[in-house]
């Protein structure tokens, strides 16, 4: 464990930097069980030999090339019902960080919160809670940010690496404090209440917004539909043949 200076008010503060570990987020979770973290507290490894993704998959990528990080928080202002706020909020500190590094990318956020540079991934976001109530008590949001790999796992379908992007290599170290900043200044409007300005924003910045494209529904069929935003409790807003519809995860996917 590490005391770090640090320009952020509480994300950083305390931090581990492991070399290999299964997941962060799972050794986030046995922090908790065993011990009281402060908030903020990061989790960073080098290697992850068992990274979590979205939906029980695996988050694959090279040992130190890479963003790999889980963050307590304990937002226990937030009642359950909200919690799509909070994972938009850290959608938009991840979206504004990679925005700041390359600003003329064509960034968006997929709903609900993987990070795409056109129509390739770059970041994912695994968000767990734990709930008290009618509250929220903890939350580890695991980050992986796809920063200097160039050669990805074929197997993977669409991934992209800010060094892919822009022919640049990035020095991890010096970013982190950046990526930290911009997580607590949504966090902190989160925390202000600002719901209606967080899913406004977050809104803007979505995949696809407003475009006719394919999707593909859960019985199998296509189709051509406009996202036009999302529902305060998270559902994909949809337009299909001038009908609005929302859907939950899992009932729609985007075609490429
Ligand atoms: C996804 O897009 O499927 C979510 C990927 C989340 C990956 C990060 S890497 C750090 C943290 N630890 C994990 O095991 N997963 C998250």
């Amino acid at each position: 464990m590490i005391n770090q200076p640090n320009n952020t008010v509480f994300i950083g503060k305390v931090a581990f930097h492991l070399s290999s570990v299964d997941s962060t987020n799972k050794y986030a979770q046995e922090l908790i069980s065993k011990t009281n973290p402060i908030e903020g507290t990061v989790i960073r490894a080098e290697e992850q030999f068992g990274g979590r993704g979205q939906f029980g998959s695996e988050w694959k990528t090279k040992p130190g090339e890479n963003i790999t990080i889980s963050i307590i928080l304990c937002p226990k202002f937030l009642l359950v019902k909200h919690q799509f706020y909070l994972s938009a909020a850290i959608a938009l500190g991840v979206y504004d960080f990679i925005n700041e590094l390359y600003p003329s990318a064509a960034l968006s956020i997929k709903w609900p919160n993987d990070m795409y540079i056109g129509d390739k991934k770059v970041a994912g976001l695994l968000i767990e809670n734990i709930l008290r109530g009618i509250y929220l008590d903890k939350t580890i949001v695991g980050i992986g940010i796809n920063i200097n790999q160039a050669v990805f796992d074929p197997n993977l379908p669409n991934p992209t690496s800010l060094y892919l992007e822009t022919q640049k290599k990035f020095e991890i170290n010096d970013l982190l404090f950046q990526l930290y900043a911009h997580l607590e200044r949504q966090y902190f409007r989160l925390k202000k209440g600002s719901f209606y300005e967080i899913l406004k924003d977050y809104q803007k910045c979505l995949f696809r917004i407003n475009l006719l494209k394919k999707y593909k529904l859960s019985d199998g069929s296509l189709i051509n539909a406009q996202i036009i935003g999302v529902e305060e409790n998270g559902r994909l807003l949809v337009k299909h043949e001038e009908i609005i519809r929302s859907f939950d995860l899992k009932e729609i996917s985007v075609i490429f």
